[in-house]
């Protein structure tokens, strides 16, 4: 699909459809402006965010249809983001060949950019005879717009889209080895130096916490390793992004029940959310040093597979008793985190759906985010207020420690009961960064729509991707720390 930038009058464009926010809206000429208004005052049109009327054969409009968006009291970042990719999915569902958006002005064209090519995602095919047709082109008209930001939009679109694609891949498709390899050949089209580990190459890293999540699989762990070290970097500082990647979460021998098990494959969302992002990054040429580990398994019960009550010992030599299996993404963050410490990272951030405690706490509406540092957790929770992704700052006591102190081991991987299951799992990653700033986010609730929104059918959502880039992007001057 082909979308562009546009520049001239809005009434002469031919197009199928012209999609137009109902606040903030460019004037269309008075014949039309006339009309909407007059629909707006009998209460036909209210405006409301996500709401789409269409008007066959506007008066004085050369576009066959005029697409009414609702974006409620007035246009912003968030708005444009999804009346974008409304439009852009009303548009492939009625069959139109050409869209329209039209915009203000310029200040909004990365969102707009970024909704056009969230808004046209396509799932991984498996359903025969399904033939969605994609729009020929898509034009969006910004006065004023700069190309460059326009650009970047479409790259980060791709790039969450990369991140939900993945996602949605069953997990019979998408194993340890085969997400590795994706990853290998992607990062290195995107210009990333990636590195690979393997089984035996954790076994030599002492990884003991991770590969005991790997035990019960017949399908090897991998640790992927992915740098983006640009020549003209701004200073000292490495962020490390680390990523949970449990490409099936089965609980292993303390194993899920059904209903909970069925959609599991997304338990690598963190891993596919943090790729996404440096892919991004590296795309961007974004001047800032970034690395990316991503922490790849398969969570399955077997004869060979780790027993509740079994003591493993982690990469940072502390002792873990796996009082259960179902606990295992932190088993492997924690192995990723101190490789990622020791790799020499000045600030970490993870991913993870990492709690089904967290959707109990917040919904789908924030990510959970549990920090040791102030000023990460508030660059991240602005970073992603101007865009409409929430993050919700959970509080990290140490006393919601106590209840994994361990009696035979240094740790254990779970509490005795399910309170606080979100914080009491930060803190146990936190027993793996060291002093490092580091901020985690939990977006067990966040990374998979259970039902369809406008601009985005059921499954992945990509949250975080475009968070994280804008985030290094305004990287904080002097967070070398
Ligand atoms: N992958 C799950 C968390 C999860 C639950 C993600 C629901 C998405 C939707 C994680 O590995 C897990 O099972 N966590 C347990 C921890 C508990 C055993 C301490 C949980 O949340 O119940
Ligand atoms: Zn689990
Ligand atoms: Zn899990």
């Amino acid at each position: 699909m082909n979308i562009r930038l546009h520049d001239g009058p809005l009434a002469d464009l031919e197009t199928d459809a012209l999609a137009w926010p109902l606040a903030n809206g460019p004037s269309l000429g008075q014949a039309v402006d006339a009309q909407v208004a007059s629909m707006r005052e009998s209460g036909e049109v209210r405006g409301k965010p996500g709401e789409l009327t269409l008007l066959h054969e506007p008066k004085g409009l050369q576009s066959r249809r005029l697409m009414l968006m609702g974006v409620g009291e007035s246009l912003d970042a968030s708005q444009v983001f999804s009346l974008t990719g409304q439009a852009v999915r009303a548009a492939q569902k009625r069959r139109f060949k050409r869209l329209t958006i039209a915009l203000p002005d310029g200040e909004f064209v990365r969102v707009a950019a970024e909704g056009c090519v969230y808004g046209s995602y396509e799932r991984p095919k498996y359903k025969s005879g399904d033939a969605s047709v994609p729009l020929d082109e898509i034009l969006i008209v910004a006065p004023g717009a700069v190309a460059a930001s326009f650009d970047a939009g479409q790259i980060v679109g791709e790039s969450v889209n990369l991140t939900r694609r993945l996602v949605d891949t069953p997990a019979n498709d998408l194993g340890p080895v085969e997400f590795a390899d994706m990853v290998e050949s992607m990062g290195k089209a995107a210009g990333l130096e990636v590195e690979v580990l393997d089984e035996s190459a954790l076994e030599a890293l002492g990884a003991g916490s991770l590969l005991s999540v790997a035990r019960g699989s017949v399908r090897p762990p991998r640790l992927v390793r992915l740098t983006w070290n640009p020549a003209h970097a701004v200073d000292e500082s490495h962020l490390f992004l680390v990523g949970k990647g449990v490409t099936f979460d089965t609980g292993g021998l303390s194993l899920k029940p059904a209903k909970s098990m069925e959609s599991m494959k997304y338990d690598m969302a963190g891993a596919a959310t943090m790729f996404g992002a440096i892919t991004a990054i590296a795309r961007l040429g974004i001047s800032q040093r970034v690395s990316c580990l991503l922490g790849l398994v398969e969570n399955m019960p077997s004869g060979s597979a780790t027993r509740p009550g079994d003591i493993v010992q982690a990469m940072n030599g502390k002792t873990i008793e796996v009082v259960n299996t179902d606990a295992e993404g932190r088993l492997v963050l924690a192995d990723a985190l101190t490789h990622a410490v020791r790799l020499g990272a000045t600030h970490l951030i993870d991913a993870a759906t990492l709690t089904g405690a967290v959707s109990v706490a917040l919904g789908s509406v924030n990510i959970g985010l549990l920090s040791n540092d102030e000023a990460l957790s508030a660059h991240l929770t602005a970073t992603g207020q101007t865009i409409g992704e929430n993050f919700w700052s959970l509080p990290m006591n140490d006393d919601y420690l106590e209840p994994m102190k361990g009696d035979l081991s240094d740790l254990r991987n779970a509490g005795a009961d399910r309170k606080a299951g979100t914080i009491t799992a930060a803190k146990f990653l936190e027993q793996f960064v060291d002093a490092t700033p580091w901020a985690h986010l939990d977006i067990a609730g966040t990374a998979n729509l259970d039902k369809g929104l406008p601009n985005a059918p059921k499954g992945a959502s990509g949250i975080a991707v475009r968070t994280l880039v804008r985030a290094v992007e305004s990287w904080p001057k002097g967070a070398a720390g």
